[in-house]
């Protein structure tokens, strides 16, 4: 609930102002899949063609910001809504700022992703399904916490013991049990370009 004796400040510099100076638009890259999908993989491959290309880039990534950000925050279900909530707060702040913002989590929740997309305007907001099988995450299970979850050492665990709820309709959905990452970088570039993301 906010005080009703904050009241809001318009600031001198617009958005607009800031995407002229550094002359491409700002908009939220949101990857979700399970955990060990290659959200942050195919992000940071893609971050740095970005990069390339002299973007303006950031990259929030689910395991980073939970030590700092959200190191309150654990797995249950109110703190999963809660993470996304301050992430999706972040990151309209980065996009009012005329940055690009690549934002890695597993956002397992729709309703949750969905309200992102309702605090941005309209084409801001870039669903990315990283669609890796369970099998797939739980053969690769790079931190070795699928065994945990197996195991019971780890509660709620997603795709394991709390749900992912897949995106009906991504923006982009990557199918990287058949596909490398480069594939997946440049699917992305592909869209952004006839989209006309990479434009001024
Ligand atoms: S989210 O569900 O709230 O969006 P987030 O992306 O921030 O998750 O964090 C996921 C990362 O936390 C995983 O990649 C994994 O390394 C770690 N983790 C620890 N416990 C869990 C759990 N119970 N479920 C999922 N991931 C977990």
């Amino acid at each position: 609930m906010i005080d009703k004796n904050v009241v809001w400040h318009e600031v001198y510099i617009s958005k607009e102002q800031r995407t002229i100076l550094k002359g491409h638009k700002s908009y939220i890259l949101w990857f979700t899949g399970l955990s060990g999908s290659g959200k942050s993989t195919i992000a940071n491959a893609l971050e740095a063609k970005l990069y390339e290309l002299n973007f303006h880039t950031y990259l929030l990534d689910g395991d980073n910001v939970r030590h700092g950000l959200n190191a309150d925050l654990g797995f249950d279900e109110d703190s999963r809504v809660e993470n996304i909530r301050r992430i999706g707060e972040v990151s309209k702040l980065f996009i009012d700022s005329g940055t690009i913002i690549l934002s890695a989590f597993i956002s397992p929740f729709a309703r949750d992703r969905e309200q992102v997309r309702t605090l941005v305007k309209d084409g801001e907001f870039i669903e990315i399904f990283v669609d890796t099988s369970l099998k797939t995450c739980e053969q690769r299970d790079p931190k070795g916490i699928y065994k945990k979850a197996r195991d019971g050492k780890i509660k709620n665990f997603t795709g394991i013991s709390s749900p992912y709820e897949k995106p009906i309709q991504p923006e982009l959905h990557l199918k990287t049990d058949y596909q490398t990452i480069e594939e997946s970088v440049n699917q992305i570039l592909d869209y952004l370009k006839i989209n006309g993301y990479l434009n001024a």
